[in-house]
């Protein structure tokens, strides 16, 4: 059994949390929630991240106390985790007694060791507002890349750290003028010292390669030793020794870390030096965003050496979260709140979207709201939790019992020996991989049981213990395809080991079917997702705080589509349209054309192909049988993938605001719409 410990980025304590927050908090508790199912020791920790100026200032313009406001915001932080199935371990605050003794006592082992060295520093000073700036107020031009518009501690574009001294053509973010140069004595961490530990390190496999090549390039440009001292007025804990200077909040963070976990040891007898102590047996991940790379390869890897501790096992890096393609920003208002998307929205179909786009690299992941509806309905309505549904009902017809014995066994060996496979890529956190997998098997089960036909079985009374055999078989199928996606699915899981009346703890335990069990009575697990209610979720958005530079973005172009009211036609004109009522014999997916359905109409007494733009709102396998309106003698269109023989109708802007035109029932296919 391997003992692990994993953690996510603390979240500063003063705003909300936003769907960024939330890709990697689920990106780690679905790796913990793996390893959990593995049969491994795996503890998930965080904590708020309280310190730092921006955080002082804000409780002063809201006229609290620091300590009020970061309470307040950790009880919201901690309700949005919940909603979304995070399960912490614990989740403490680098505002606490654990967080300031261990900085304290890290602090001193590191001075002892003779890696903190004292120095003047010329700093900016704010005349006007008499203060002396800290990092995030100064702006100015990036001393390595030029980028302009840059804080005073790290670049947004290169990622480079420095400080604010270093910044081109600074100005106070307070007053607007230009700072001054003024001398403090500041402390700092010889970084310098663990140039030949951390090359080391950054080849031991800790990090992806991009990751590695990334330091690669830093150890090129050349380390740097780090200011890691504050003047007041500062939030945060007083440096032993050195009154009215603060440690820097980026040197008690990741501390917090470990003030999470000893908070959580007191009452549950895990030992300090056996999961931080040098050369631990224990494996410790922390899984960060690309933006705070330099803190987590570099700082906390070598401040752990200087202190004595264990190394980070491995640092797992994801790229940033865009929305509709457009880049995720506070300042600008594209930001979806976690809060609003729970409002609306079921935490699993996120869940599911997210592990269904994150591959093992650090690419950035585009929550296209459309396809977000398309590939849940799709995926987990359409192919998964549609196997338990077509099953449950003649199984609980025929006596609530499952069968004695499988039916296909071989069917079922092949799902068991697929789950190492799957085992494997959740391990390198290839989860959009994982997933590919677990739909394949998925589409199996399905053809597995429209192969069978339990329906048809079922109108002949005779052929009950079949129909028993066929459900048994599927519902075996759908019991290892929920396990298989148990870390990232824990609700529906549960919803569903209830009815199976079997619960799952382990990945062995599926192996063995279920046989000759009585089942629980089935409830619906899964619920579509409904475009319009997804549209909402940036509809909701503030789009007037967009940048005033770029007003025509892609969602403001899409909330207000162009309604053009057609000019007057004739009867005559109108008796021109030869309306059909179709019935929709196939869909499906279209290679290559993301927003297409093609779908094989009836019209009674002949067939086409119409290409229709509502795959964002419909899952194709949704719409066989139903009934639509279709323009008959429309001139067919050439189009890239094939040839479109008519127009369905459909009403709505489009994208997954479409809904498509119906007839009462009773209308039937070829009938003229007049
Ligand atoms: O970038 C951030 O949001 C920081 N609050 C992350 C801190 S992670 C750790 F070091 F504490
Ligand atoms: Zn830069």
């Amino acid at each position: 059994m391997r003992r692990i410990l994993v953690t996510s980025a603390l979240p500063y304590a003063n705003g909300p949390l936003h769907l960024g927050h939330l890709l990697e908090a689920i990106q780690t508790d679905i790796w913990v929630r793996f390893q959990r199912l593995s049969g491994h020791e795996a503890y998930y920790f965080c904590a708020e991240d309280t310190h730092g100026t921006p955080i002082m200032l804000k409780a002063q313009a809201e006229g609290i106390s620091p300590e009020d406001l970061i309470g307040r915001v950790a009880a919201e932080h901690r309700a949005d985790y919940q909603g979304f199935l995070i399960g912490h371990d614990n989740f403490h605050s680098t505002h606490s007694a654990e967080n300031r003794e261990r900085t304290e006592a890290i602090f001193r082992a590191l001075d002892a060791a003779g890696h903190i060295r004292r120095r003047a520093v010329r700093q900016a000073y704010d005349e006007q507002a008499g203060m002396f700036l800290p990092d995030r107020y100064v702006k100015g031009k990036c001393p390595v890349c030029k980028t302009p518009d840059q804080y005073g501690d790290s670049c947004e574009s290169c990622g480079s750290t420095y400080s604010p001294a270093e910044l081109i053509d600074p100005v106070s973010v307070v007053t607007g003028t230009r700072p001054v140069e003024r001398e403090s004595e500041h402390l700092f961490f010889a970084l310098t010292s663990f140039e030949p530990m951390l090359k080391a390190w950054t080849r031991s496999g800790a990090l992806q390669d991009g990751v590695a090549n990334k330091l690669d390039e830093w150890f090129t440009a050349g380390l740097k030793d780090w200011d890691i001292s504050r003047e007041s007025p500062y939030f945060g804990f007083e440096i032993p020794g050195a009154p009215g200077k603060y440690f820097y909040v980026w040197l008690d963070a990741p501390i917090g870390y470990i003030a999470s976990f000893e908070h959580y040891a007191k009452t549950h007898g895990l030992d300090f030096a056996d999961w931080w102590g040098a050369g631990s047996a224990t494996e410790l991940y922390h899984f960060i965003g690309k933006d705070i790379l330099y803190f987590h390869t570099l700082f906390w890897p070598a401040v752990l050496a200087g202190a004595g501790l264990r190394q980070p096992t491995g640092v797992h890096v994801h790229g940033f979260l865009t929305v509709n393609g457009q880049k995720m920003s506070k300042s600008r208002g594209t930001f979806i709140l976690a809060r609003d998307y729970l409002s609306k929205l079921p935490p699993e179909a996120l869940r599911y979207y997210f592990a269904a786009k994150l591959g093992a690299g650090v690419d950035d992941l585009d929550l296209a709201l459309d396809d977000f509806v398309a590939r849940v309905n799709s995926d987990l309505v359409g192919k998964v939790v549609n196997i338990a549904s077509r099953c449950a009902g003649f199984i609980e017809k025929s006596g609530g019992r499952l069968a004695g014995d499988l039916a296909d066994p071989a069917l079922y060996a092949d799902f068991i020996a697929a789950g190492s496979g799957v085992r494997a890529l959740y391990e390198a956190k290839d989860y959009a991989a994982a997933m590919r997998e677990i739909m394949l098997l998925a589409d199996r089960a399905n053809q597995y049981i429209d192969a069978h036909k339990p329906w048809n079985l079922a109108k002949d009374p005779a052929r009950t213990a079949e129909v028993v055999a066929v459900c048994t078989q599927g519902l075996n199928l759908f019991r290892v395809l929920i396990g298989f996606l148990k870390p990232v699915l824990p609700e529906v899981a549960r919803a569903a080991e209830a009815f199976l009346a079997a619960p799952l703890t382990s990945w062995e335990q599926l192996a063995s079917p279920l046989l000759g069990t009585a089942l629980a009575p089935y409830a619906p697990l899964f619920m579509r997702l409904d475009p319009q209610v997804v549209r909402a979720l940036v509809a909701s958005e503030p789009l007037a705080a967009a940048a005033p530079a770029k007003p025509a973005t892609k969602a403001a172009t899409k909330a207000a589509p162009a309604a053009a009211a057609p000019a007057e036609i004739t009867v005559d004109d109108f008796a021109k349209l030869d309306l059909r009522v179709a019935r929709v014999l196939e869909a499906a997916l279209v290679e290559g054309a993301d927003k297409l359905l093609r779908l094989r109409l009836s019209l009674g007494d002949s067939e086409r192909t119409v290409f229709a733009g509502v795959r964002a709102a419909y899952a194709p396998e949704s719409l066989v049988g139903r009934h639509v309106v279709v323009v008959a003698n429309l001139k067919p269109r050439q189009m890239k993938f094939g040839l479109s023989e008519g127009m369905v109708l459909a009403a709505g802007p489009g994208g997954g605001d479409i809904f498509l035109v119906t007839p009462d029932p009773g209308a039937a296919p070829g009938m003229r719409v007049k």
